[in-house]
């Protein structure tokens, strides 16, 4: 299998690039519409063909390059059926499977950071979005976050996965790369060593996150599938 980790400095997200080396077929997970250009040079130098993007969840911190990439490179965008995205080609649910050559991709419904959030598991990896974050995890304090939902999204959906299982996060802030489930499980700062869930739902809840600095442009467009809409048009 094809795999490429690759990372976006403004929003530190991470986007993967994971290809079926006989079909040539390839899928990106939560590609940012500025690296268009990037994507398009990689697929274009492995002679790949880019057959779905996937969205972990409507992202607050970046524009999703879903739209750009339907257009560039005739691929179908994918997020789960709460996202409210109605551009959206194909909305998974939970327990979804989808194929690209011999890559079989499983959606885990994984909601708390957002009501859409959706994992993916490949092989031995699960990319988590913002749920499961190196270490942490995502805010549930916007986009119909819910702490007690995370916790149980975590434990029974990420937690219940192999131990050496490779966690591929949606971003991270201090250059790691990966984790594996059974590390977090052990050592997670706020979900790890047996964290009550009455003890999350605590700790979330004071963590006192700046509001986030892009949401009220990055929120709409993804909601168009990585439109840019101008938010201070008079109607
Ligand atoms: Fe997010």
């Amino acid at each position: 299998m094809f795999f490429k980790q690759l990372f976006e400095p403004e929003s530190s997200t991470y986007t993967y690039l994971l290809a079926c080396e006989h079909t040539k077929q390839a899928i990106l997970i939560d590609p940012v519409a500025s690296e268009i250009d990037v994507y398009m040079d990689l697929l274009e130098q492995h002679d790949l063909s880019l057959v779905y993007s996937l969205d972990t969840h409507v992202h607050a911190d970046h524009v999703t390059g879903a739209k750009l990439l339907k257009e560039r490179a005739g691929s179908k965008a994918v997020l789960h059926r709460n996202s409210g995205v109605s551009c959206g080609d194909i909305l998974v649910t939970d327990g979804c499977l989808l194929r690209i050559g011999e890559i079989e991709v499983e959606a885990r419904y994984t909601p708390g950071h957002t009501n859409a959030c959706t994992s993916y598991v490949i092989d031995n990896m699960v990319f988590t979005g913002d749920a499961l974050l190196i270490d942490g995890c995502g805010r549930t304090d916007f986009q119909e976050g819910n702490s007690g939902t995370l916790y149980d999204s975590i434990h029974n959906q990420l937690f219940t996965l192999p131990a050496e299982t490779i966690v591929y996060p949606g971003h991270d802030y201090k250059g790691r790369t990966q984790s594996t489930i059974g590390h977090e499980r052990e050592s997670n700062a706020r979900l790890g060593n047996n964290q009550t869930r009455e003890g999350f739902i605590e700790l979330m809840k004071n963590l006192d996150l700046p509001y986030p600095a892009k949401i009220d442009i990055a929120l709409p467009a993804n909601k168009a599938c990585g439109t840019t809409v101008n938010v201070n048009a008079k109607k």
